[in-house]
C-alpha cells in the first residue's frame, strides 16, 4: 500500500536507474540503522511466519525465492534485501576488471505489461571490491545476520573473447571464499559476444577452468558452482547445456537471464525508443517456464535448478517448484511490487501443499558414485520459523527437516 503510494508519486516519475538507486538507498539507509534489520523483519513479517525452508546445494536456505542477479552487483545491501525476506541475494554480476557499462540511459520501463529492458552492461567495482566488501561484511556481522549470498561472475567487456577463460577464472579465484555459491554468467545480451559462449565447445572448457579455480583457492570447502543461461537458446542447446552440466557435476542451472525477443511488449514506438537490451518480467514468464520443464526432463532432481524469469504471484512460484525448481529468483517483479512482495510469496509458498510436499527420491540412473553423494542433489522443502535461518558460511548443510 504504502510503496503502492510511493511508487505512484515519486518512483514512477523518475527515470528508472535513478528510482532503483532511489528505492535500494532507502533498503540500505535503513538496514544500517541500529536495529535496522530487525526493523525491517518486523516491518514485512510477523515474526514467527512460518516459512518453507530449502536445503540445496549443502545450504539450508530460509524460502526457496532469492534476489536475482543485477539488483545488487556490488554487494552493498544484502542484509537489507534477506531483511526484507529474499532467502537469498545473488549478487554480482561482477567482471574481473571494474567498468561503467553502458552508456545512461540504460533501463527502461514497461509498466503496463510489468516489463522492463535494460542494456546495463555489467556496470561493477569488480571481483576484488566486490571480495574486500563481502569480507568485511562476514567479518563484522553475526553469523546469523548473513544471508546466504551468490556470486555471479561475468565477462569484462575489454577482454577478447580469446582471453575469456582467464577472466572468468580471475574472477572465480577472487570471490571464491566469500560466496556460497558461484554463477558463471554466460546469458546477459549486453556483452558483445557473451552468449556465444554457451555453445558446448566453448562452455565445457570454461566451467572447468573455473571449478579448477574454485577448488584451488578454497580446498577445505567445495564452492557450489552453476551456469546461467538465457531463454533465446534453441531447445537443442538447453538439451545440450543440461547434459554437459550432468556430465560435469555441475550443481546447477539458472535458467533464464533476460530475452532479446520483445513478444508481450504493445508499444511498439516505446519499444523502438528503448533500443536493444534484454526483456525481463512478466512477458519471460511462458518461456522460462517452459525451458526449467525441458532441463528438468533431463536431469532429474541430479541438479539444483533455479528458475527465474516472470514470477510475480504465489502460484508462479509454485508452479515453477512443480515443474522441477529448487529455488527461485526474481528481479522485475520485486520493482513493481515493492519492499513487501519477496516475504509475500515466501510466506505463501509455507501453504500446507508445499510444506508437506514428499522429499525428491533421487533415482538410480547409473550415474557416477559421486553424482548421488553430492549435497547439491537432495532438495527438500519443509516449513519452519526463519529465526535459526542462516548459519555462517563454511557451517551450513548440517541440518535436516
Ligand atoms: C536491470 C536488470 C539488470 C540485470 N542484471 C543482471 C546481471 O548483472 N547479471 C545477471 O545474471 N542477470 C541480470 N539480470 C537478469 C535477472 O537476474 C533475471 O535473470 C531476469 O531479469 C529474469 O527475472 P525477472 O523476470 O524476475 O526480472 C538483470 C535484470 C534486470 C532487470
Amino acid at each position: 500500500m504504502i510503496y503502492r503510494a510511493l511508487y505512484d508519486t515519486v518512483l514512477r516519475h523518475l527515470p528508472p536507474e535513478e528510482a532503483h538507486k532511489a528505492g535500494f538507498g532507502l533498503i540500505r539507509a535503513a538496514a544500517r540503522a541500529p536495529g535496522g534489520t530487525r526493523a525491517l523483519r518486523r516491518a514485512f513479517a510477523p515474526p514467527a511466519a512460518p516459512v518453507a525452508r530449502v536445503r540445496a546445494l549443502g545450504l539450508d536456505f530460509p524460502g526457496p525465492l532469492g534476489l536475482a542477479a543485477g539488483f545488487d552487483k556490488d554487494g552493498v545491501g544484502v542484509l537489507g534485501l534477506a531483511a526484507l525476506g529474499f532467502g537469498f541475494v545473488e549478487v554480482g554480476t561482477v567482471t574481473a576488471r571494474p567498468q561503467p557499462g553502458n552508456a545512461a540511459p540504460r533501463m527502461f520501463r514497461f509498466p503496463d505489461e510489468r516489463a522492463l529492458v535494460n542494456r546495463m552492461g555489467f556496470n561493477n567495482a569488480g571481483a576484488a571490491a566486490l571480495a574486500r566488501r563481502l569480507r568485511v561484511l562476514r567479518a563484522t556481522t553475526s553469523p546469523g545476520e548473513v544471508p546466504i549470498i551468490g556470486v555471479n561472475i561475468g565477462k569484462t567487456k575489454a577482454v577478447p573473447e580469446e582471453a575469456a577463460i582467464a577472466d572468468y577464472v580471475t574472477s572465480a579465484q577472487l570471490v571464491a571464499d566469500v560466496a556460497d555459491y558461484i554463477v558463471v554468467n554466460v546469458s546477459s545480451p549486453n556483452t558483445p559476444g557473451l552468449r556465444d559462449l554457451q555453445s558446448y565447445d566453448k562452455l565445457h572448457p570454461l566451467l572447468r577452468a573455473v571449478r579448477a579455480a574454485l577448488d584451488e583457492a578454497s580446498p577445505r570447502r567445495r564452492v557450489p558452482l552453476l551456469v546461467k543461461i538465457a531463454p533465446d537458446l534453441a531447445d537443442a542447446d538447453i538439451d545440450t547445456v543440461a547434459d554437459l552440466a550432468l556430465g560435469m557435476n555441475l550443481d546447477g542451472i539458472i535458467a533464464t537471464n533476460t530475452t532479446t525477443a520483445r513478444a508481450g511488449l504493445h508499444d511498439a514506438a516505446a519499444v523502438a525508443a528503448a533500443g536493444p537490451g534484454g526483456l525481463s518480467g512478466a512477458p519471460l514468464k511462458a518461456r522460462s517456464l517452459e525451458v526449467l520443464k525441458r532441463i528438468h526432463a533431463r536431469t532429474g532432481d541430479y541438479l539444483t535448478l533455479i528458475s527465474a524469469g516472470g514470477i510475480e504471484t504465489p502460484e508462479d512460484a509454485r508452479a515453477r517448484l512443480n515443474a522441477g525448481a529448487t529455488l527461485l529468483q526474481a528481479y522485475t517483479a520485486f520493482i513493481y511490487e515493492g519492499p513487501a512482495w519477496p516475504r509475500r510469496i515466501q510466506q505463501a509458498l509455507a501453504s500446507p501443499e508445499i510444506a508437506h510436499a514428499p522429499i525428491p527420491v533421487i533415482p538410480a540412473l547409473g550415474l557416477a558414485a559421486d553424482l548421488a553423494g553430492s549435497p547439491s542433489r537432495a532438495s527438500v522443502i519443509w516449513s519452519q520459523p526463519l529465526a535459526d535461518a542462516s548459519r555462517p558460511l563454511g557451517q551450513r548443510g548440517t541440518s535436516g527437516p
